[in-house]
């Protein structure tokens, strides 16, 4: 085994697309931030996500505030959220001044529809499903939830955009879903917003960014909400740089206090070459990674394989993660350190929000998470990206084999 040849965990994609992409921003268009490549980016989201109103930021976690501040949600009220997730999710409830509140996950790894009726009362504003891995959540299950009579009659307007909706919001944690499908549509359709990231480690990536879907139900004007929305993440203001750059187009008004968050051309730019071939091609290659991993360990009882498709949903293919039957978290943390000592890049997704410091300061305990804990001790995250070859494939399962059969 080539130990000086290392295989890294994440990649992002880069080929001469990408690169002529960039280059035609900075060599041609005179223009650096938000302008027309941010539009053309949000054309194609439009199109794989089928929702007609698409807004792109300069990341998840600043397009989730930007969705919360928009409903109204602040101090007194709570959110919920899988206690399984990256911890983004819980703090840009906490940034807006509400309260997460966490409930535990399924099997596989997605938010537990039969344990979420419980923690809904009268200060719950939001849900925040986690599309984990890429794998959409029961969209249909949470939206019954939600309409469920007693649920309707508990929610407490304190905003016009909440009197509007008089019902909980979705907004879908899709961090890791560009591209899933959900009853044989793209999942987008599935919730009131729908937030995309697009970090560096993301299946499409602008370096950092984000986008929202607005899908918001009859009763609302979805071009009317997207201006709105495209105002607040320009500090409130009606005109973007590039429209007031124009000649003549220097006059603006700023509408409300909005927050400065919007994704520049240079970034779309990357992100803009990837969408381009999404569907074509980079997805189709996450899915073979996903099949060789699957067939190769599915002869190996210690094994427990990632469920990535099923009668209803097919996944991103973003994050495939395997666990290691019978073993605890010393076990798992001693294997990951030799794979990672044989040269293979490998992670695990995600240390739980309630084990880290600024959640247990603030009195989560993972006791009230078991299955949580159950499945984040014994995961190992494998490398997924576009021009994995074969060959490393093959060299990560066995070096996962052999860190198995090493260790135990
Ligand atoms: C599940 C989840 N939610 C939210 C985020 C935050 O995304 P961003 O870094 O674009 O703010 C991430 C990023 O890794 C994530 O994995």
């Amino acid at each position: 085994m080539q130990k000086n040849n290392k295989i890294p965990f994440s990649l992002p994609y880069i080929d001469k697309s990408v690169v002529d992409e960039v280059n035609d921003t900075i060599c041609n268009t005179g223009w650096l931030t938000s302008g027309p490549k941010v539009i053309e980016l949000e054309n194609e989201l439009k199109k794989l996500t089928e929702i007609n109103n698409v807004i792109c930021v300069n990341s998840w976690s600043s397009g989730a505030m930007l969705i919360l501040r928009w409903f109204g949600v602040g101090p007194g009220d709570e959110v919920i959220i899988p206690s399984y997730t990256y911890s983004a999710t819980a703090i840009s409830v906490l940034n807006i001044g509400a309260k997460p509140v966490m409930v535990d996950v399924d099997d596989d790894f997605t938010i537990s529809v039969d344990k979420l009726d419980e923690k809904i009362n009268s200060n719950t504003k939001a849900i925040m499903p986690v599309d984990i891995a890429g794998m959409p959540c029961n969209y249909e299950g949470i939206n019954q939830i939600i309409n469920s009579e007693k649920n309707i009659k508990l929610f407490k307007s304190k905003s016009e955009s909440q009197s509007k909706l008089n019902r909980i919001l979705i907004m879908s944690d899709a961090a890791h879903s560009i591209g899933s499908i959900y009853q044989g549509k793209p999942a987008s359709k599935m919730s009131d917003f729908t937030i995309y990231s697009f970090h560096s480690v993301k299946n499409i990536t602008t370096g950092e960014g984000g986008a929202v879907c607005i899908n918001l139900p009859e009763n609302f004007d979805n071009n009317y909400e997207y201006k709105r929305l495209k105002n607040l993440s320009l500090n409130g203001q009606t005109k973007s740089a590039f429209q007031k750059n124009k000649i003549g187009g220097w006059k603006y008004d700023i509408i409300d206090q909005g927050l400065k968050i919007n994704m520049p051309d240079i970034c779309a730019a990357i992100g803009l070459a990837q969408i381009r071939k999404y569907k074509s091609m980079l997805l189709l290659e996450r899915k073979k990674i996903f099949d060789y991993y699957n067939n190769f360990f599915k002869d190996y009882n210690w094994a427990i394989l990632p469920k990535y498709i099923d009668e209803s949903r097919e996944s991103s293919y973003h994050l495939y993660m395997l666990r290691i039957n019978g073993i605890n978290e010393n076990k798992r943390d001693e294997m990951i350190k030799y794979i990672s000592d044989n040269g293979v890049g490998v992670n695990v997704h995600y240390i739980p929000m309630p084990m880290l410091t600024l959640f247990k300061n603030l009195e989560y305990k993972i006791s009230d998470y078991p299955n949580t804990y159950k499945l984040y001790c014994n995961e190992i995250t494998l490398p997924v990206y576009n021009n994995l070859s074969d060959d490393n494939l093959l060299r990560i399962c066995k070096t996962v084999k052999s860190a198995y059969l090493k260790l135990l």
